[in-house]
């Protein structure tokens, strides 16, 4: 059975005191359940955050890492410095990074072999733009984006990846894909890993939808058979809301 799983990514909020009050009230809020729920706060909260949250079932996850196993790469965080303090998710690939720090494919592919070479569960973000849509391009952008970064793991990787479907065009535009559009390209993304390894390995990957998931629209996109959770960003920055979106399975 794949896991339903809700990833908050903070993005650049929150300082040290509303990371700590933010959890505080996720604490609050939040009551055992069968999803796997993950926060990812700022590098500088990292530690903070995940201290706060030991002896719960909720995860940090990093929002980024460096591929290099250490050196000079002023300003990057290592594979081995966020297990340190006891990190063991990254997010890698999101479209902001992407778009606005030149990750590529090619480069996302080394980190997540990084990420896999420390033991490390990745969530790999991708999606198409407005335009890609608008042209009928969305699944050729898709499958590309996961062919290029994914295709060369070995098959028992895969126990390690957790992919978020994130159409670029929906991110904090508070424009949602449908929850049958959501559904249409999951359902895509799980044959494209059944063409490339098995339909086995397809069915147990989870695979998140994110872009302006909120509490009022996650019910019906999580209802749909290939969405197994989302990853959530404002949304994700209020306590009440990101438990609510946790509980909406
Ligand atoms: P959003 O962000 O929920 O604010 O649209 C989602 C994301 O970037 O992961």
């Amino acid at each position: 059975m794949r896991k339903q799983i809700v990833a908050g990514n903070w993005k650049m909020n929150n300082d040290y005191v509303d990371s700590e009050l933010l959890i505080s009230k996720l604490l609050e809020h939040h009551h055992h359940s069968t999803t796997d729920v993950i926060v990812a706060p700022p590098f500088t909260n990292i530690l903070a955050v995940t201290n706060s949250l030991k002896g719960s079932s909720i995860a940090v996850a990093a929002q980024n890492m460096h591929y290099a196993e250490s050196g000079a790469f002023t300003g990057e965080v290592s594979a081995s410095m966020l297990t340190s303090v006891g990190v063991h998710t990254v997010i890698l690939g999101h479209s902001e990074r992407r778009a606005y720090f030149n990750e590529t494919d090619a480069l996302l592919a080394k980190k997540v072999d990084t990420a896999l070479a420390h033991d490390m569960r990745v969530i790999f973000c991708f999606g198409e733009e407005l335009a890609d849509r608008k042209a009928g391009n969305e699944n050729e952008v898709v499958a590309s984006q996961i062919k290029n970064a994914l295709f060369h793991l070995p098959a028992s990787a895969w126990s390690q990846i957790v992919l978020a479907y994130e159409p670029v065009w929906a991110i904090g535009t508070g424009e949602t894909a449908t929850p049958d559009q959501a559904q249409d390209m999951h359902a895509f993304i799980r044959k494209t890993l059944a063409d490339q390894y098995s339909s086995a390995l397809a069915d147990e990957v989870s695979i998140l939808y994110g872009g302006s998931v909120k509490s009022a629209n996650a019910k019906e996109i999580f209802s749909k058979p290939d969405v197994d959770g989302g990853l959530i960003g404002g949304a994700a920055l209020d306590a009440e809301h990101f438990s609510a979106i946790v509980n909406s399975f």
